[in-house]
């Protein structure tokens, strides 16, 4: 691995799966026990707040029963001894990644923890339950705080930094994620055409799998630990 200097790592429910976070699609993900148009989307919450809000605060209640588990803290511990440059980009809105400590880390889907106030625009660090109607800890309106996560039809966080890290990278690993939802599922065409090479780890070949150089297919919890052993050996 002496060639490479440069590791953008997409992550997605996958990575979380095995901490006993629910994943969005297959027979008991999130779709199929919800329609994606009533939660996840901003006229969904125009249409019934209320529901939006109790579906994102069951999500945030169950973050505090659950650890982070193996593939989290192997991607910590690469990010902690990895030289060059790398960029943790997840779609998870868990704080899974957080907890275990990566730090070069970013949420392009927002975060469960976190509110966004519609009437100061200030987004802060939130764990309680938003269907309460809470006033904003910032500028303490009441009944203005929206889940902070990007839903479909928005636009997902941190775009120009990813697409620099993705331009720069010689390494970009794909891991936990179904490559079904844009324009996370186009990343690694997009590393591909600045020549990076591309590894997907995942229980079963995603939709853009045929994109990847490698495919190791799998539990996170197992690859990712044995994958973070192999990169980490000539450091
Ligand atoms: P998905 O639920 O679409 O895909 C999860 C992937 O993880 C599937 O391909 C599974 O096979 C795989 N998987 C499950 N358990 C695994 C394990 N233990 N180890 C490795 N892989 C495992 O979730 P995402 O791809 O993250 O967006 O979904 C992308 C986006 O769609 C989400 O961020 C969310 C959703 O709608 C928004 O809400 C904006």
């Amino acid at each position: 691995m002496k060639d490479i200097q440069n590791i953008v790592i997409l992550t997605g429910a996958g990575v979380s799966a095995e901490s006993g976070v629910a994943t969005f699609r297959g027979p008991d993900g999130l779709w199929e026990g919800h329609r994606v148009e009533d939660v996840a989307t901003p006229e969904a919450f125009v249409r019934d707040p209320d529901l939006v809000q109790k579906f994102y605060d069951e999500r945030r209640a169950k973050l505090k029963t659950v650890q982070p588990n193996a593939a989290h803290q192997a991607l910590a511990k690469l990010d902690e001894k990895w030289l060059g440059d790398l960029l943790l980009v997840t779609q998870n809105v868990d704080d899974l990644h957080d907890r275990a400590g990566s730090q070069r880390l970013l949420h392009m889907h927002g975060e469960l923890n976190s509110a966004w106030c519609l009437a100061c625009d200030v987004r802060s660090p939130f764990d309680e339950v938003m269907a309460a109607a809470p006033a904003c800890p910032h500028c303490h309106q009441p009944s203005c705080l929206r889940p902070d996560i990007v839903w479909f039809g928005e636009m997902p966080y941190g775009m120009e930094r990813i697409e620099h890290a993705l331009a720069q990278c010689d390494l970009f690993v794909s891991i936990g994620t179904s490559g079904a939802v844009y324009p996370a599922a186009g990343f690694v065409q997009t590393a591909r055409h600045y020549g990076a090479r591309t590894l997907e780890m995942n229980l079963d070949p995603s939709e853009g799998s045929f994109h990847f150089h490698e495919s190791r297919m799998g539990k996170a919890g197992a690859l990712v630990p044995d994958w973070v052993e192999e990169i980490l050996r000539d450091v």
